[in-house]
Formats: structure tokens, sequence, C-alpha cells
């Protein structure tokens, strides 16, 4: 095996942020091997990462991060000396539908790699755990503040149960064994490749096919909204520099109100398909239940320690985003087959 300068599990590589993750770390670090580790759940798709097939510092191995004795055999094999672990169930609704899954590979997940890595510590004396959480751990805001690292955890949904407790767990292995850990909390992410059950390309998706766009409640729910290779630079940064033990929240400074955010979806693709006004299919229908009314992130601490701040307009990433999905037809009719379209007639239905 060649000697590379650091050799990294990225946990959940096929998802969303994952493969976003590894497009961005591979050229930038020919010297760096990574170790792409996931289930390919329904939302891990290898076509997302087709392009690093042939480089030397990368491979996959399909692995559940439920099963323990197999991440610490991996974690062996190719001598892992950190891990960014972003492998998770990541829908809210999904969660309240089934939250037994989100436990298990939130919670029971994420504490089978830190065992892992305490037993690869053991090995080879060091070990860098780069936990990838998410503000929705700290609830909901009202009309007015934003969250820091010091906002007390509040999660509401199944999902952000399960990662607070993960965070809780990461925390944990810190102060009791010592372990490096850096934990990032980010806002909501949305970019190319994410799966298209959440707000954005599922608005995309059903506006280029005709379909209703599906607004929860009143639509006055508020997201701090962040291009995913921003978020990336972010990871990049505090994997490398950020202080043992620390927590470091990103978010874009971009709130905006889900119904203007869909509206803007479809003015930009009125502009770019002409026909509409897509606007007019919006559809207000059942709130989710314990739906968080505003999330806004304070990023100042990783601006001052890191030199981190958001690269990528609202308006600009957005535009590449719907250009994106525009582009990719055949990758979104991919995934808007089998589990996922069984999964929302069950949705729709029970509305
Ligand atoms: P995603 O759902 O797109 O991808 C999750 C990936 O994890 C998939 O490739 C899936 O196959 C894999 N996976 C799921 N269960 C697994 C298991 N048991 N074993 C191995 N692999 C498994 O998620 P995402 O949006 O890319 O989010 C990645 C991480 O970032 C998550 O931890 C999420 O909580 C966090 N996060 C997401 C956002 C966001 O807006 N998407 C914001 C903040 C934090
Ligand atoms: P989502 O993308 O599921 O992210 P999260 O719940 O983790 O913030 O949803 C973003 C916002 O959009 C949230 O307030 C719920 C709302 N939403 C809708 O109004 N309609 C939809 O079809 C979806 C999926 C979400």
């Amino acid at each position: 095996m060649t000697n590379h300068q650091r050799r990294i599990a990225i946990t959940g590589g096929a998802g969303f942020i994952g493969s976003n993750l590894l497009l961005q770390l591979l050229p930038k670090y020919p010297s760096h091997f990574f170790v792409n580790v996931d289930c390919l759940t329904y939302a891990g798709n290898l076509s997302n990462l087709r392009s690093l097939e042939t480089c030397d510092n990368y491979t996959f191995e399909k692995l559940d991060i439920r099963d323990r004795s197999a991440v610490v055999d991996c974690f062996e094999r190719h001598r892992i000396d950190s891990v960014i672990h972003l492998a998770a169930e990541s829908h809210v609704d999904r969660s309240i539908d089934g939250p037994m899954l989100f436990v298990q590979t939130n919670v029971i997940g994420t504490a089978n790699l830190l065992e892992a890595a305490l037993k690869q510590r053991e090995r080879i004396g060091q070990f860098r755990f780069h936990h990838v959480s998410t503000d929705e751990v700290y609830g909901s805001l009202g009309d007015a503040g934003y969250f820091t690292e010091t906002t007390p955890y509040r999660p509401n949904s199944p999902y952000a149960a399960s990662k607070a407790a993960a965070d809780h767990l990461v925390r944990a292995y810190h102060k009791t064994y010592g372990l490096d850990v850096v934990t990032t909390n980010c806002s909501n992410n949305y970019g190319p490749y994410q799966f298209p059950e959440k707000l954005i390309p599922l608005m995309i998706r059903n506006a280029g096919e005709g379909l209703p766009l599906p607004v929860y409640g009143d639509g006055r729910n508020v997201r701090d909204w962040l291009y995913v290779e921003d978020h990336c630079r972010a990871l990049d940064l505090v994997f490398h520099r950020g202080s043992a033990g620390e927590t470091y929240n990103i978010g874009g400074h971009n709130e905006i109100a889900n119904i203007d955010l869909v509206t803007f979806v479809c003015n930009i693709m009125d502009e770019l398909l002409g026909g509409g006004p897509r606007r007019d299919t919006i559809e207000f229908v059942t709130d989710r239940p314990g739906h968080d009314r505003r999330y806004a992130i304070d990023a100042s601490k990783i601006e001052k320690e890191l030199g981190w701040i958001p690269s990528v307009s609202f308006e600009e990433g957005i535009r590449a985003t719907v250009g994106w999905y525009l582009d990719n037809e055949q990758w979104l009719a991919e995934c808007a087959s089998g589990e996922y379209l069984k999964y929302y007639d069950k949705m729709y239905s029970n509305r």
C-alpha cells in the first residue's frame, strides 16, 4: 500500500453531501487516501462518483454502519486514521413515519463508529473523528435570534433527536476517552445530487412534471439555506484545523420562508423553460407534525477561528441547482423510481 498522509473513511459518501464532499476533496488532496463507507440505501447513489472510479487514492466499501464488527474490520484493513461521518437517515418526514430506523442508523451506527475509532486509536496511536450534524438538534426559533454553539439542545423530530443523541455520544467519547473529535452543526443544504424528497429538488421535479407543489402548513416556516459546496469547504477546514472537542455551527445567513423559496424556484423555471406560471400549482397541504418554525445559524465562531464564510449567493446557488436538475433528468428519473414513489404514494394518500 502506498504511504498516504491521512487515511480517511467518509461514511455516507454516496449520499448528497458525501458525494459533493468526495468530489471536492479527492482532487484537492491527492496525498490522502479516501474510503467511501456506504450501504447504499435509497439515498445512496454510486453513479454520482463515477468520475472518481479511476483515482488511485479512492475506494468504495459497501458496508452498513449498524454492523459494528464490519466497521472495525474495515478500519483495520484500510488502516484508517480518521473519519468524516455523514452516513445517516436524513429525512424528517420519514423519521415521523418510522423512527426506529433513525435510532438504529443515526444513534447505534454512530456508537459503532466511535467504538471502532477507539480500537483503531489503540492500534495506530491517533484517530480524528469528525461528526457531521445538523442545526435541527437545537429545536425551533421564534421570529428573532440565532442558534449558537451554546444553544441548549431541544430536538423536536425523531430525526433531530437521533442526531442529538449521536452528538452527545461523540462529546462523551471525547470527555471520557479523550478521543479527538470535532462536531459540525449545519443548516439546510441544497445543490446537485440531493434526493428529490427534500424541499428544493422535490419542487424542481414536480414543477418539471406539472405535478402539484405541496407546501406544508402556511408556508411561513423559515430555513437558513446553504449551498452544499460551501458546506463542504467548511467541513474540509474543520476536519483539518478544528480544535479537538469543539463544535462549529455552519450556516448561510440566508433565511427564507418556504413559500417564498418555492415561488422563487417556480419563477426561475418559468424563465428557463417558458410556460407557467408554475407558482399556480402550489398547494398548501396539512402541516408536518412538530414542524419547526424557524432555523437560523450564527456562524461567527467558524468565521473567526477558521476564516470560513459562504461564497455562493442564494440566487447563484439556486440557479446552478435548477440548471443541474434540468441537465440531469436521467439521474432524477432513477431516483424517482421504486421505493421513492411507493413512499410518496403512501404519504399523499394519508394526508
Ligand atoms: P443523504 O440521505 O443524502 O445520504 C445519506 C447517505 O448515508 C446515503 O448514501 C446512504 O446510503 C448512507 N447510509 C444511510 N444509512 C446507512 C448505514 N446504515 N450504513 C452505511 N451508510 C448508510 O444525507 P445528506 O443530506 O447527504 O446528509 C449527510 C449528513 O449530513 C447526515 O448526517 C445529515 O444528518 C447531515 N446534515 C444534512 C443536512 C442537509 O441539509 N442535507 C444539513 C445538516 C446536516
Ligand atoms: P426539508 O427539505 O424536508 O428539510 P428539513 O425538514 O430538514 O428542514 O424541508 C424544508 C422545509 O420545507 C421544511 O420547513 C418543510 C418544508 N417542506 C414543504 O413545505 N413541502 C415539502 O414537500 C417538503 C419535503 C418540505
